[in-house]
């Protein structure tokens, strides 16, 4: 790779112990995907936060790291953690894991890192423009941010995306080159779409038909009428956990869509299609549901307000957990919002979500209208998975 003066003198340890790991990594990575030069980024979103996944051995480097001298050089926020930093004990985490998990957030603030916990940076104050090179981890988030936002990213791990953070660099390959956003399959959708689990099932319908061709695609598709925030955010999230997918356009909805329009016979996915994998996730009397979620992604304010709407004046039968940033979390508090919502007995589960806190065993069957949810609350928590539309997963939370 070519490197500058600086960025050798950075990988010589002339900084720091944290800049020469950091810069070691960055230089792997460049070689491995043969980027000829280092590209600055404006924005990073490190991932790998929650202590059940780091482990003694991930909070042992990144306490290294911070006492190596790491400082961010450009805006850095985090992936949600295992817990809510604040209210950890009305989740039932243990202080043992508290302990731990807030070693984790400290070494992160340390180096600087904005310590907002949430795969939905973009509505909380990171959020790139088109164009903007960036390094971000968080597989939906990513896939959001190439896609619907137009910035340039690959998918980072947690060391990368950590190094690009302590550097301000990347190395130039993947979705930051032009020639590889181009549109590689079509799908052309003959069913209407609306609402987030609906979107979370097509994710999963072109996701597996991706992942089935053994191939890294950039699917284009077409015929979808219009798509909410909300939808999009979890069409990001079902995609590329069913697909790996980290960029997409969608015609007429997408900023690149009209300059990558490709010239192949389109993929029809029908009504049958996206009931088809609805199905897998219905319910049966099996095991009666003990656990109900929202906010996978990370709920915006407009969620929030349609969830205490829903909930005014009611209680909930069920462990309900609302999951969002704390950024969210407050405007939500100035609207009244949480004060409705926690009255239901149903409880915020802020920097967090119900998949990386630490709850095997604890629930068998969770509702829920995030296909990314579903996914992880079967291989991960080992728990029964039921997804539904938003509104009927509150209603489920009342039933
Ligand atoms: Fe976010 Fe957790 Fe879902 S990190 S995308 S809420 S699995």
């Amino acid at each position: 790779m070519n490197l500058t003066a600086k960025q050798q003198s950075m990988l010589a340890g002339e900084s720091s112990f944290a800049t020469r790991k950091a810069m070691e990594i960055l230089v792997a990575l460049g070689t491995i995907y043969d980027a000829e030069r280092m590209i600055p980024v404006s924005s990073v979103q490190i991932s790998g936060v929650s202590y059940d996944n780091l482990g003694e051995a991930g909070l042992q480097f990144l306490d290294e790291m911070a006492n190596g001298g790491a400082q961010t050089q450009v805006l850095t926020t985090l992936n949600p953690a295992g817990m809510d930093i604040e209210n950890w004990k009305v989740l039932g985490i243990s202080p043992d894991f508290a302990n731990h998990q807030l070693q984790v957030i400290n070494a992160f603030s340390r180096m600087g890192v904005i310590t907002s916990c949430t795969c939905t940076p973009y509505l909380s104050g990171n959020l790139p423009h088109f164009g903007e090179n960036i390094a971000w981890a968080e597989s939906s988030a990513v896939c959001f941010a190439n896609s619907v936002l137009g910035a340039r990213t690959n998918r980072e791990g947690g060391p990368s995306a950590l190094a690009a953070a302590l550097t301000g660099i990347t190395p130039e390959y993947g979705y930051h080159l032009e020639k590889n956003r181009a549109s590689t399959l079509q799908f052309e959708i003959n069913t209407d779409l609306s609402e987030t689990y609906r979107f979370g099932a097509l994710g999963m319908v072109i996701g597996r038909y991706i992942e089935k061709s053994g191939k890294k695609h950039v699917p284009f598709i077409r015929n979808i009428q219009a798509a909410s925030l909300e939808e999009l955010k979890s069409f990001c999230a079902s995609i590329a956990t069913f697909g790996g997918t980290s960029l997409f356009h969608m015609e007429g909805i997408t900023p690149e869509a009209c300059q990558y329009s490709p010239q192949i016979d389109p993929i029809p996915v029908s009504e049958e299609d996206i009931q088809n994998v609805l199905n897998e996730f219905t319910q049966d009397n099996s095991n009666p549901v003990d656990f109900v979620s929202l906010g996978c992604p990370h709920l915006s304010i407009k969620e929030i307000s349609k969830i205490a709407e829903l909930l005014r004046g009611k209680k909930v039968t069920k462990s309900f957990w609302i999951t969002t940033s704390r950024t969210t979390k407050k405007i939500a508090d100035g609207m009244g919002y949480s004060r409705i919502i926690e009255e239901s007995g149903a409880v915020f589960a802020v920097d967090t979500c119900c998949v990386v806190a630490p709850i095997q065993g604890r629930f068998t069957t969770l509702v829920t209208d995030s296909a990314k949810a579903c996914y992880y609350a079967g291989s991960k928590n080992h728990f029964k998975a039921i997804m539904m539309s938003f509104e009927n997963v509150v209603s489920e939370a009342l039933r």
